[in-house]
């Protein structure tokens, strides 16, 4: 049986250069060894911007269409809709109740949102966006979750969620099979306690389930954080892309945006003149052509930008020159992401459908899972 996978993004605008290398290019390779689910949580949204929720529909548009561009095949993964499954809002009102208040005002991700969303107060729903994102996780009984270092703590307070649950609730043996519930020990063993550690470049973060009960619920997730992949700066030099700082370049920019984009680039504040030594290693420039030529696989590429980095470190050649090969090596790589979304952009039914397939192949699963909380919980009345 293969590992379940749940990862997702919020549908807030178009996906940049940033996503993909932090986390589009992962699940590319995933949805080939796992099965995947790839949720776009626009119930997410409303706990920052519950004002905004008539952008939704475009936004989950332009999100699959980010998708499909970049190669994730939605014959292979399942993307879907969260608002569109109520069991996800039923999931997390029980949830709420395993996790307490102080846990919660803690995670360091409060802070950054309230921070980069202007919000002095916490809503009751942004206090419980790891709740939710708990009920997106365990609803699918999800095994590993790739997520940014950003994420690392939902992840992990989905965890105790998980384990409460199963503590308080454990199946009760007497019941016998329960409908769509595999054998506990497909579930401790199989699909939670085996780590990620084959999966290449990626780590499997936290300790193997031991607390789960023979006929525990819930596996307990692990968080799956890529290796070694440090996130893309912005243009302006600082040190993440993001839509709010204006310093991303998007997976969609047409070729004029790019090349605009590039060349104002921030490079090495240091160097004022083309022929003195640079810097490559802290030059965003650099940083994107090193991301990006090994995605060409072409020696010509290669062998280009290990000489102007030496010749940069030299004072052998000017910022211009290197942004131009940057502006070619981005070319070249978004061109066949472009071609993609021309083709899925004009078919819009054929996105609905994905979606709707996908929603209601995630909903099913939400479903039997519900079935089976209840059951452990003894609401099955009647
Ligand atoms: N919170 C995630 C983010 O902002 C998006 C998300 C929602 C998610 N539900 C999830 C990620 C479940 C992983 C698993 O990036």
């Amino acid at each position: 049986m293969k590992k379940r996978i749940l990862t997702g993004d919020r549908p807030t605008g178009r996906l940049h250069l940033g996503h993909y290398v932090g986390s589009l290019k992962n699940r590319v390779r995933l949805q080939n060894e796992y099965e995947c689910f790839f949720i776009i949580a626009d119930l997410h949204t409303l706990t920052t911007a519950p004002q905004k929720s008539a952008d939704l529909a475009d936004n989950i548009k332009q999100l699959v269409l980010d998708y499909l561009s970049v190669g994730i095949d939605a014959a292979k993964a399942t993307i879907f809709v969260q608002s569109q499954i109520p069991e996800v809002a039923e999931l997390a009102v029980i949830f709420q109740n395993l996790v307490t208040v102080p846990r919660l005002e803690r995670l360091p991700t409060l802070k950054d949102v309230m921070r980069d969303s202007h919000i002095k107060i916490p809503s009751f729903g942004l206090l419980g966006y790891p709740v939710l994102q708990a009920a997106d996780i365990l609803m699918v009984k999800a095994d590993l979750v790739p997520v940014g270092r950003d994420q690392e703590s939902h992840v992990e307070v989905t965890r105790e969620i998980a384990r409460e649950f199963n503590r308080l609730y454990p199946l009760d043996s007497a019941w016998g099979p329960v409908s769509h519930f595999p054998p506990a020990s497909a579930h401790s063993r199989d699909r939670s306690e085996r780590d990620g550690g084959s999966s290449g470049e990626l780590r499997a973060v936290g300790i193997p389930s031991t607390t789960a009960t023979p006929r525990a619920v819930f596996p307990i997730p692990k968080a799956l954080i890529p290796k070694e992949v440090g996130t893309l700066p912005g243009t302006d030099g600082r040190a993440k892309m993001s839509k709010s700082a204006g310093n991303v370049i998007n997976l969609s920019d047409d070729s004029e945006t790019v090349k605009k984009k590039v060349m104002g680039m921030y490079t090495d504040p240091k160097r004022i003149h083309g022929d003195e030594p640079g810097d490559t290693e802290h030059n965003p420039v650099f940083i994107y052509l090193d991301a990006f030529v090994p995605e060409l696989n072409n020696t010509k590429y290669q062998i280009q930008n290990t000489e102007y980095k030496e010749r940069y470190s030299k004072g052998k050649i000017k910022d211009v020159e290197v942004k131009k090969f940057l502006v070619e090596v981005l070319e070249e790589f978004l061109q066949p992401l472009r071609e993609r979304r021309r083709k899925y952009e004009k078919d819009t039914e054929y996105v609905d459908e994905i979606l709707k397939k996908g929603t209601s192949k995630a909903r099913v699963e939400a479903q039997k899972t519900l079935e089976v909380v209840k059951r452990a919980m003894k609401l099955d009345y009647f």
